[in-house]
């Protein structure tokens, strides 16, 4: 667990996709400093699950039900959440979808659903929170991925979705700066116990443990390690921080993170019976 301590009070935090894992993570940690937070996701059961959550710090905490994919909600829910909270100071923007396919047998849909959620759901969510966020002064935070720019095997979907999230960092940076507001990337490395890795990490504690390894520092994250770095990219002591693309992964991108697509094309051609088992 970092050992920091942020001050938020007085401050309005919204992080997009907040009602679980890494997400979930970066609104407590927020919560935690003193910020009213808002929280979006699709399942109105997370979303109240979250709420109880995050009020346990005292703080007010807005939750809301909408779809990244849905414009027409999303205006809504940041017309609501600027009319009940004012500016939004910190704005997160982490909702993704990710399974493991093969890109010569995955469906357009398949790939559409990825690049549906994780680049156009952010430029949505940027899109729609402009005209609430401080000027100057908002600082926009997207959440993107070692897929970004570290190539994957069974992952074309979501490298190409999340490169073009950084992408859309830099140049909404470059539109936007000059209104005081910065943009950056933070990039997790491998979280335990999220979704994220129950969707890619090979089964087990053998699973976990092979993570770990290919990871320089030999240990997988945790919510808190990239909630800390949220929480210094949208501080004061980031002030002159814009288009940047900060990877929070103890040195995983630069070589280990490769070994998931190894790993789940090994996997997929085991299933499919091409290759035996390995002991
Ligand atoms: N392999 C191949 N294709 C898959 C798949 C898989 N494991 N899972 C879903 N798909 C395909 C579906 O078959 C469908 O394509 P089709 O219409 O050609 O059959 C397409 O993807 C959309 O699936 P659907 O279930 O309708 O999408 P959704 O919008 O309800 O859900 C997902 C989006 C698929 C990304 C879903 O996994 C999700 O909601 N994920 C959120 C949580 C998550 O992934 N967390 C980790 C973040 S890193
Ligand atoms: P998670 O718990 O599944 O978080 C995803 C969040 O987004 C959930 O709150 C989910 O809630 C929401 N969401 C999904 N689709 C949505 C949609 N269409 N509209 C609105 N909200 C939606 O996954 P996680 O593993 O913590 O990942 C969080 C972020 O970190 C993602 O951006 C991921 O790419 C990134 N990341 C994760 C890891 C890792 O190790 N896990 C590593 C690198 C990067 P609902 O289901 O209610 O919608």
């Amino acid at each position: 667990m970092p050992q920091c301590s942020f001050d938020y009070r007085g401050s309005v935090v919204f992080v997009a996709g907040g009602t679980s894992g890494i997400n979930l993570g970066i609104a407590r940690g927020f919560a935690q400093a003193g910020a009213a937070v808002a929280v979006l996701s699709r399942s109105q059961a997370k979303v109240d699950a979250a709420v109880l959550a995050l009020q346990e710090y005292g703080g007010i905490v807005l939750g809301f039900a909408a779809d990244v994919r849905d414009a027409g909600r999303l205006e809504v829910v940041f017309g609501e959440a600027h009319r009940q909270l004012g500016s939004i100071d910190v704005l997160v923007s982490g909702a993704a979808g990710n399974f493991s396919a093969a890109a010569n047998s995955m469906s357009g849909n398949a790939f559409k659903a990825v690049m549906d959620i994780d680049l156009l759901g952010t430029f949505q969510v940027l899109r729609f929170c402009y005209p609430y966020l401080r000027k100057p002064g908002g600082c926009v935070i997207n959440i993107s991925a070692p897929q970004a720019f570290v190539p994957m095997e069974m992952q074309s979907h979501v490298c190409a979705a999340k490169a073009g999230v950084d992408m859309l960092t830099r140049t909404t940076a470059l539109e936007w700066g000059a209104e005081g507001i910065r943009v950056n990337s933070l990039v997790p490395g491998p979280i335990e116990g999220t979704e994220g890795m129950k969707r890619l990490s090979p089964p087990g504690p053998r699973g976990a443990r092979q993570i770990a390894d290919s990871v320089p520092m030999k240990r997988q994250g945790t919510a808190a390690d990239i909630a800390a770095a949220a929480m210094f990219l949208g501080s004061s002591a980031a002030s002159y921080i814009s288009g940047a693309v900060l990877p929070v992964d103890g040195g995983w991108s630069l070589g280990g993170a490769g070994l998931i697509g190894q790993i789940l094309s090994g996997q997929s051609e085991t299933e499919r019976g091409e290759k035996p088992p390995q002991p």
